[in-house]
């Protein structure tokens, strides 16, 4: 009897949309929607966010490989290692006006895109730079190497003795 109703009340309404219809449809669209929603946040998750840039701190090798006396210039991380006998230190390479690279000269280091003149402890002697060539801490990893920091700046005269 009552499925006689139903099936009465539907043809009744045959072509419009009905509030039973209009829920499924409503309920529907709220779970396939969050299925996708999920989907996709999952997705997001999964995919590696790392960024493959040059590290802040790394090894720059035995002790042994910077003679005494030498300036070492690491051009790909940007740094000049300072051997002085048995200290060590690390100088920045990069110009503190514009962000050229220095190159080392007889008097200290020198940039190349206005001019700025710096002595072998990096300190300004010429030029727009605003400021001294940054020292970075130095330290003896476990395995014996020396292990530069640029995230961690030191005053400069700061050496390691290794
Ligand atoms: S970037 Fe070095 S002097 Fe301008």
């Amino acid at each position: 009897m009552a499925k006689k109703a139903n099936e009465t009340i539907e043809q009744t309404t045959e072509g419009q949309i009905t509030r039973r219809r209009l829920l499924t449809w409503l309920s529907s669209f709220g779970l396939f929607g969050s299925a996708a929603v999920s989907i996709v946040s999952n997705l997001v998750f999964i995919k590696p966010r790392a960024t493959y840039g040059q590290p802040n701190r790394f090894n720059i090798g035995k002790p042994e490989g910077f003679p005494s006396g030498t300036r070492i210039t690491l051009d790909q991380h940007n740094v000049c290692v300072v051997r002085e006998g048995d200290k060590v230190c690390a100088i920045s390479t990069v110009c503190t006006h514009l962000g050229c690279i220095v190159s080392a000269s007889e008097t200290g280091f020198a940039c190349p895109c206005h001019g700025s003149r710096y002595d072998q402890d990096g300190t300004v002697t010429g030029g727009p730079a605003p400021k001294a060539l940054p020292w970075y801490r130095v330290t003896l990893a476990p395995n014996g190497e020396l292990e530069v920091d640029k995230s961690e700046e030191v005053p400069a005269g700061t050496y390691l003795n290794a």
